[in-house]
Protein backbone atom coordinates (compact mmCIF):
# COMPACT_ATOMS: atom_id res chain seq x y z
CA UNK A 1 0.00 0.00 0.00
CA UNK A 2 1.17 3.53 -0.68
CA UNK A 3 -0.90 6.10 1.23
CA UNK A 4 1.09 8.99 0.26
CA UNK A 5 -2.11 10.75 -1.07
CA UNK A 6 -4.68 13.46 -0.11
CA UNK A 7 -7.54 11.91 -2.79
CA UNK A 8 -10.87 13.38 -2.11
CA UNK A 9 -9.86 14.84 1.52
CA UNK A 10 -9.97 18.19 2.30
CA UNK A 11 -7.66 20.38 4.51
CA UNK A 12 -7.13 24.44 6.11
CA UNK A 13 -3.36 25.15 5.86
CA UNK A 14 -2.58 28.69 7.97
CA UNK A 15 0.06 30.70 6.83
CA UNK A 16 -0.98 30.12 3.20
CA UNK A 17 0.21 32.85 1.59
CA UNK A 18 4.01 32.25 1.12
CA UNK A 19 7.02 30.53 2.42
CA UNK A 20 6.14 26.84 3.79
CA UNK A 21 2.50 27.31 4.41
CA UNK A 22 2.55 27.97 0.31
CA UNK A 23 3.93 24.98 -0.56
CA UNK A 24 2.33 22.86 1.83
CA UNK A 25 -1.15 23.68 0.22
CA UNK A 26 0.78 23.18 -3.58
CA UNK A 27 1.67 19.81 -2.51
CA UNK A 28 -1.70 18.71 -0.91
CA UNK A 29 -3.67 19.92 -4.01
CA UNK A 30 -1.26 18.06 -6.36
CA UNK A 31 -2.05 15.26 -3.59
CA UNK A 32 -5.33 15.39 -4.48
CA UNK A 33 -6.95 17.30 -1.66
CA UNK A 34 -9.11 20.26 -1.91
CA UNK A 35 -7.26 23.33 0.17
CA UNK A 36 -8.54 26.13 2.59
CA UNK A 37 -6.21 28.85 2.98
CA UNK A 38 -6.02 31.19 5.88
CA UNK A 39 -3.29 34.08 6.33
CA UNK A 40 -4.46 38.49 6.43
CA UNK A 41 -2.85 38.73 2.74
CA UNK A 42 -6.20 38.08 0.75
CA UNK A 43 -4.20 38.85 -2.67
CA UNK A 44 -1.84 36.85 -1.81
CA UNK A 45 -3.89 34.36 -1.02
CA UNK A 46 -6.01 34.88 -4.19
CA UNK A 47 -1.93 33.52 -6.01
CA UNK A 48 -1.94 30.43 -4.39
CA UNK A 49 -6.26 28.91 -4.58
CA UNK A 50 -5.12 29.68 -8.50
CA UNK A 51 -2.14 27.33 -7.95
CA UNK A 52 -4.52 24.54 -5.80
CA UNK A 53 -7.48 25.00 -8.81
CA UNK A 54 -4.56 24.65 -11.62
CA UNK A 55 -4.38 20.97 -9.85
CA UNK A 56 -8.29 20.33 -10.46
CA UNK A 57 -9.12 20.83 -7.03
CA UNK A 58 -10.86 23.21 -5.27
CA UNK A 59 -9.92 26.24 -3.03
CA UNK A 60 -11.53 28.25 -0.28
CA UNK A 61 -9.80 31.88 0.57
CA UNK A 62 -9.95 32.64 4.06
CA UNK A 63 -8.09 36.02 5.41
CA UNK A 64 -8.02 36.18 8.30
CA UNK A 65 -5.31 37.08 11.29
CA UNK A 66 -4.58 33.80 13.17
CA UNK A 67 -4.58 35.76 16.29
CA UNK A 68 -7.75 36.83 16.72
CA UNK A 69 -9.85 33.98 17.94
CA UNK A 70 -13.22 35.05 17.11
CA UNK A 71 -11.74 35.16 13.30
CA UNK A 72 -10.27 31.88 12.97
CA UNK A 73 -13.36 30.29 14.35
CA UNK A 74 -15.64 32.28 11.86
CA UNK A 75 -12.76 31.19 9.35
CA UNK A 76 -13.07 27.41 9.95
CA UNK A 77 -16.85 27.55 9.76
CA UNK A 78 -16.80 29.20 6.47
CA UNK A 79 -14.50 26.40 5.34
CA UNK A 80 -16.54 23.77 6.43
CA UNK A 81 -19.45 25.29 5.04
CA UNK A 82 -18.00 25.02 1.73
CA UNK A 83 -16.06 21.29 2.17
CA UNK A 84 -18.94 20.29 4.13
CA UNK A 85 -16.12 18.48 5.96
CA UNK A 86 -12.27 18.93 6.99
CA UNK A 87 -10.04 16.28 7.38
CA UNK A 88 -6.50 17.98 7.87
CA UNK A 89 -5.50 21.21 9.64
CA UNK A 90 -1.77 22.69 9.43
CA UNK A 91 -1.10 25.00 11.85
CA UNK A 92 1.54 26.15 10.38
CA UNK A 93 1.38 30.30 10.59
CA UNK A 94 4.01 32.07 12.91
CA UNK A 95 7.72 33.51 12.94
CA UNK A 96 9.75 35.76 14.58
CA UNK A 97 10.41 39.40 13.97
CA UNK A 98 12.83 40.30 16.44
CA UNK A 99 16.06 38.62 18.17
CA UNK A 100 17.17 40.60 21.67
CA UNK A 101 18.12 38.40 25.18
CA UNK A 102 15.31 38.08 27.52
CA UNK A 103 16.11 40.58 29.96
CA UNK A 104 15.46 43.27 27.76
CA UNK A 105 13.00 42.32 26.21
CA UNK A 106 9.39 43.83 26.66
CA UNK A 107 6.56 41.75 28.09
CA UNK A 108 4.17 43.10 24.96
CA UNK A 109 7.13 41.47 22.45
CA UNK A 110 6.71 38.27 24.19
CA UNK A 111 3.53 38.64 24.25
CA UNK A 112 2.89 39.39 20.71
CA UNK A 113 4.92 35.94 19.62
CA UNK A 114 3.24 33.45 22.05
CA UNK A 115 -0.25 34.97 20.50
CA UNK A 116 1.27 34.12 17.19
CA UNK A 117 2.95 31.07 17.57
CA UNK A 118 1.22 29.34 20.10
CA UNK A 119 -2.24 30.66 20.95
CA UNK A 120 -2.72 30.76 16.97
CA UNK A 121 -2.97 27.21 17.22
CA UNK A 122 -5.22 26.79 20.32
CA UNK A 123 -7.77 28.82 18.43
CA UNK A 124 -7.49 26.63 15.26
CA UNK A 125 -7.35 23.44 17.26
CA UNK A 126 -10.45 24.21 19.46
CA UNK A 127 -12.00 26.00 16.16
CA UNK A 128 -12.10 22.49 14.50
CA UNK A 129 -11.70 19.41 17.09
CA UNK A 130 -15.07 18.99 17.81
CA UNK A 131 -15.78 18.51 14.35
CA UNK A 132 -13.28 16.36 13.91
CA UNK A 133 -13.99 14.38 16.88
CA UNK A 134 -17.14 14.13 15.83
CA UNK A 135 -16.07 12.42 12.87
CA UNK A 136 -13.81 10.11 14.41
CA UNK A 137 -11.27 11.10 11.95
CA UNK A 138 -8.64 13.82 11.23
CA UNK A 139 -4.70 14.86 11.21
CA UNK A 140 -3.45 17.98 12.97
CA UNK A 141 -0.43 18.88 12.06
CA UNK A 142 1.37 21.76 13.59
CA UNK A 143 4.84 23.46 12.66
CA UNK A 144 7.24 24.00 15.41
CA UNK A 145 11.10 24.69 15.03
CA UNK A 146 14.44 23.40 16.18
CA UNK A 147 14.23 26.63 17.68
CA UNK A 148 11.99 24.53 20.20
CA UNK A 149 14.09 21.52 20.87
CA UNK A 150 16.59 22.94 22.73
CA UNK A 151 17.85 26.38 24.11
CA UNK A 152 17.29 29.51 21.67
CA UNK A 153 19.57 32.41 22.69
CA UNK A 154 18.03 35.78 21.94
CA UNK A 155 14.93 33.92 20.42
CA UNK A 156 14.00 32.12 24.05
CA UNK A 157 10.44 33.98 23.13
CA UNK A 158 9.86 31.88 19.75
CA UNK A 159 11.88 29.03 21.08
CA UNK A 160 9.27 28.57 24.47
CA UNK A 161 6.70 29.45 21.84
CA UNK A 162 7.79 26.29 19.48
CA UNK A 163 8.90 24.01 22.94
CA UNK A 164 5.27 24.49 23.80
CA UNK A 165 3.91 23.73 20.59
CA UNK A 166 5.70 20.43 20.93
CA UNK A 167 4.05 19.85 24.21
CA UNK A 168 0.95 20.66 23.06
CA UNK A 169 0.99 18.75 19.98
CA UNK A 170 1.65 15.55 22.45
CA UNK A 171 -1.25 16.57 24.76
CA UNK A 172 -3.79 16.86 22.04
CA UNK A 173 -2.46 13.51 20.39
CA UNK A 174 -3.27 11.36 23.20
CA UNK A 175 -6.60 13.52 24.61
CA UNK A 176 -7.86 12.61 20.81
CA UNK A 177 -6.50 9.58 19.73
CA UNK A 178 -10.05 7.70 20.66
CA UNK A 179 -11.41 9.31 18.21
CA UNK A 180 -9.11 8.62 15.53
CA UNK A 181 -8.09 12.13 15.23
CA UNK A 182 -3.90 12.21 14.91
CA UNK A 183 -1.58 15.25 16.07
CA UNK A 184 2.22 15.47 15.13
CA UNK A 185 4.69 17.97 14.98
CA UNK A 186 6.88 18.92 11.70
CA UNK A 187 10.57 20.59 13.04
CA UNK A 188 11.92 22.65 10.22
CA UNK A 189 15.39 23.53 10.46
CA UNK A 190 16.68 26.54 8.60
CA UNK A 191 14.60 27.05 5.50
CA UNK A 192 14.82 29.67 2.21
CA UNK A 193 11.69 32.08 3.18
CA UNK A 194 11.22 35.13 3.65
CA UNK A 195 10.92 34.63 7.56
CA UNK A 196 14.82 34.16 7.02
CA UNK A 197 15.41 36.34 4.32
CA UNK A 198 17.77 38.56 6.71
CA UNK A 199 20.20 36.04 7.24
CA UNK A 200 21.29 35.82 3.40
CA UNK A 201 21.08 39.44 2.98
CA UNK A 202 24.43 39.50 5.48
CA UNK A 203 27.25 36.99 4.47
CA UNK A 204 28.62 36.37 7.83
CA UNK A 205 25.20 35.50 9.28
CA UNK A 206 24.52 32.97 6.48
CA UNK A 207 28.07 31.75 7.03
CA UNK A 208 27.35 31.31 10.34
CA UNK A 209 23.90 29.48 10.13
CA UNK A 210 24.55 27.09 7.52
CA UNK A 211 28.17 26.31 9.45
CA UNK A 212 25.96 24.70 12.07
CA UNK A 213 23.69 22.61 9.26
CA UNK A 214 25.41 18.80 8.67
CA UNK A 215 24.09 19.32 5.12
CA UNK A 216 25.63 22.99 5.03
CA UNK A 217 22.28 24.75 3.07
CA UNK A 218 19.15 25.98 3.64
CA UNK A 219 16.18 23.62 3.20
CA UNK A 220 13.60 24.24 0.29
CA UNK A 221 10.30 24.55 1.00
CA UNK A 222 9.02 21.41 -0.84
CA UNK A 223 11.49 19.31 1.22
CA UNK A 224 9.29 20.34 4.89
CA UNK A 225 5.93 20.31 2.26
CA UNK A 226 6.18 16.63 1.77
CA UNK A 227 6.71 15.64 5.13
CA UNK A 228 3.81 17.27 5.99
CA UNK A 229 1.94 15.57 3.61
CA UNK A 230 3.31 12.27 4.85
CA UNK A 231 2.36 13.21 8.23
CA UNK A 232 -1.31 14.46 7.06
CA UNK A 233 -2.00 11.40 4.60
CA UNK A 234 -2.79 7.41 5.55
CA UNK A 235 1.16 6.73 5.30
CA UNK A 236 1.26 7.78 8.63
CA UNK A 237 -1.62 6.26 10.05
CA UNK A 238 -0.35 5.01 13.18
CA UNK A 239 1.70 7.65 14.18
CA UNK A 240 0.68 10.43 16.68
CA UNK A 241 2.19 12.77 18.74
CA UNK A 242 5.54 12.48 17.01
CA UNK A 243 7.78 15.28 16.14
CA UNK A 244 9.32 14.64 12.74
CA UNK A 245 12.47 16.60 12.23
CA UNK A 246 13.60 17.98 9.11
CA UNK A 247 16.26 20.06 9.31
CA UNK A 248 19.76 18.56 7.32
CA UNK A 249 20.83 17.52 10.47
CA UNK A 250 21.49 20.38 12.28
CA UNK A 251 19.71 18.94 15.53
CA UNK A 252 21.94 15.79 15.30
CA UNK A 253 25.22 17.81 15.88
CA UNK A 254 26.94 17.44 19.24
N1 LIG B 1 11.76 29.34 7.57
C1 LIG B 1 12.35 28.68 8.55
O1 LIG B 1 13.60 28.55 8.58
C2 LIG B 1 11.54 28.06 9.65
C3 LIG B 1 12.22 27.24 10.56
C4 LIG B 1 11.51 26.64 11.58
C5 LIG B 1 10.15 26.87 11.69
N2 LIG B 1 9.51 27.68 10.80
C6 LIG B 1 8.08 27.88 10.99
O2 LIG B 1 7.40 27.55 9.81
C7 LIG B 1 6.20 28.33 9.72
C8 LIG B 1 6.16 29.03 8.38
O3 LIG B 1 7.29 29.86 8.29
P1 LIG B 1 7.82 30.45 6.90
O4 LIG B 1 9.28 30.36 6.94
O5 LIG B 1 7.07 29.90 5.76
O6 LIG B 1 7.44 32.00 7.14
P2 LIG B 1 6.95 33.14 6.14
O7 LIG B 1 7.48 32.92 4.77
O8 LIG B 1 7.23 34.41 6.85
O9 LIG B 1 5.36 32.90 6.08
C9 LIG B 1 4.60 33.04 7.23
C10 LIG B 1 3.16 32.77 6.91
O10 LIG B 1 2.38 32.97 8.10
C11 LIG B 1 1.37 33.91 7.84
N3 LIG B 1 1.08 34.71 9.01
C12 LIG B 1 1.96 35.43 9.76
N4 LIG B 1 1.31 36.08 10.73
C13 LIG B 1 0.00 35.76 10.60
C14 LIG B 1 -1.18 36.13 11.29
N5 LIG B 1 -1.14 36.95 12.34
N6 LIG B 1 -2.36 35.62 10.88
C15 LIG B 1 -2.42 34.80 9.81
N7 LIG B 1 -1.35 34.41 9.12
C16 LIG B 1 -0.15 34.89 9.50
C17 LIG B 1 1.89 34.76 6.69
O11 LIG B 1 0.83 35.29 5.93
P3 LIG B 1 0.29 36.80 5.97
O12 LIG B 1 1.47 37.70 6.17
O13 LIG B 1 -0.39 36.94 4.65
O14 LIG B 1 -0.68 36.84 7.11
C18 LIG B 1 2.62 33.71 5.86
O15 LIG B 1 1.72 33.03 5.04
C19 LIG B 1 6.23 29.29 10.92
O16 LIG B 1 5.44 28.74 11.95
C20 LIG B 1 7.68 29.31 11.31
O17 LIG B 1 7.85 29.62 12.67
C21 LIG B 1 10.17 28.27 9.78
Amino acid sequence: MTGFRLDGRTALVTGASRGIGRAVAQTYAAAGADVALLARDETMLGYVAAEVEAHGRRAVVLPCDVTDAEAVHGAVAAALEAFGHLDVLVNNAGGNTFSMPLATMRFSGWEKTLRLNLDSIVHTTQAVLPHMLERRSGAIVNVASVAGLRGAPLMSHYGAAKAAVISLTQSVAVETAWAGVRVNALVPGWIETDLTGFLRDNEDAEKGTLSRVPMARWGRVEEIAEPALFLASDAASFMTGQVLVVDGGLSAMP
